[in-house]
């Protein structure tokens, strides 16, 4: 390579246009997937507007906003009108998710429906699985949220995630489910940064914590692991949460795999910004989209964000 001033690397940053021309990584609302919270009413949320639940009756309407901005994906969360010890509402007929789904399936007929496949909202504890001596029972759970799954299936969904991270859960959902996509969080780590996102799911944990079957922040190669695993027992997409702080596991699964690699931009780092934004530190729309845009150059080819809703007037 030569050297300045042979070579000068301000000469293609002169105008918006050059800059374009020779941009590496672009933002398009058909790689984001918007996440809703359904429940038994609706309760907006002000200061961050992305976290608001949605009653079944009136999440129609919100998927008519975002389908009209152009966004092509949601993933739903349901809050039950009542947890129990095994988390019921998670696989009931009638659960506010399964429903959601029916209401949205033919109304919404290109839209991808994304059903999250886990306990933690519907159980009293708080916790991702069938607690039993106070462990969460890797095996006693599996069948439940293959149940799960299969009654999102049912409902209407295109896909589903299970976010529990019970060792094998995936096959257990595969088994019951051959034709269905499998998005699965594969690398899904134990992270303070799903604060706003348990507080809007009304899932925080009422004893211990989710360390022992989330990820530790620590590992990177064991999180490849997790997603040769789950390709083994049968993903189409493998997902890496959260995002921001996790960039180089992102990279890291990117060159390892090659299925379509999502990403989880969590509540915690729409949080983040919302705040700083609030306090006229930070202006959101630059932080926001410089954000998701490390996060697509990292290697995620899909992003689940609270910002996809924006994204739509953004772009
Ligand atoms: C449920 C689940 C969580 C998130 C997605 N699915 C929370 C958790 O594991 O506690 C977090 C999403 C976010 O913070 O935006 N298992």
């Amino acid at each position: 390579m030569s050297a300045f001033p042979v070579t000068r690397l301000r000469r293609l940053r002169r105008t918006g246009a050059l800059r374009a021309l020779v941009r590496e990584t672009r933002l398009d609302l058909d790689d984001f997937v918007m996440p809703l919270f359904v429940g038994p009413q609706t309760e907006p949320n002000e200061a961050l507007p992305a976290m608001g639940r949605w009653s079944v009756e009136e999440v129609g309407e919100e998927v008519d906003r975002l389908a009209a901005g152009g966004v092509k994906a949601v993933i739903l969360f349901g809050i039950p009108d009542e947890k129990d010890e095994e988390g019921s509402g998670a696989w009931d007929d009638d659960g506010v998710v399964q429903r959601s789904l029916r209401a949205l399936r033919p109304r919404f007929p290109e839209l991808v429906l994304l059903a999250d496949v886990c306990l933690c909202e519907y159980t009293a504890h708080g916790h991702c699985g069938v607690v039993a001596d106070d462990e969460v029972d890797n095996d006693a759970t599996l069948e439940l949220l293959a149940r799960t799954a299969v009654s999102h299936v049912e409902a209407g969904a295109d896909a589903v995630c299970p976010s529990d991270m019970m060792d094998g859960r995936v096959a257990a959902i595969r088994e019951a489910l051959p034709d269905t996509p499998i998005v699965a969080y594969s690398a899904k780590y134990a992270s303070a940064f799903y604060g706003p996102f348990r507080e809007a799911a009304d899932s925080t944990p009422s004893f211990g914590d989710r360390r022992g079957y989330q990820m530790d922040p620590a590992n990177v190669r064991e999180a490849l692991r997790e997603c040769e695993l789950d390709i083994a027992e049968g993903a189409d997409v493998i997902m890496v949460k959260p995002a921001l702080p996790y960039l180089d596991v992102i990279r890291a699964a990117r060159e390892r795999f090659e299925l379509p690699l999502a990403a989880y931009n969590v509540s915690g780092e729409y949080a983040m910004v919302k705040a700083a934004a609030a306090q006229g530190w930070l202006e959101e729309r630059q932080a926001a989209l410089e954000s998701l845009t490390a996060i697509k150059r990292a290697g995620a080819d899909i992003v689940v964000s609270y910002w996809t809703k924006d994204l739509s007037a953004w772009l």
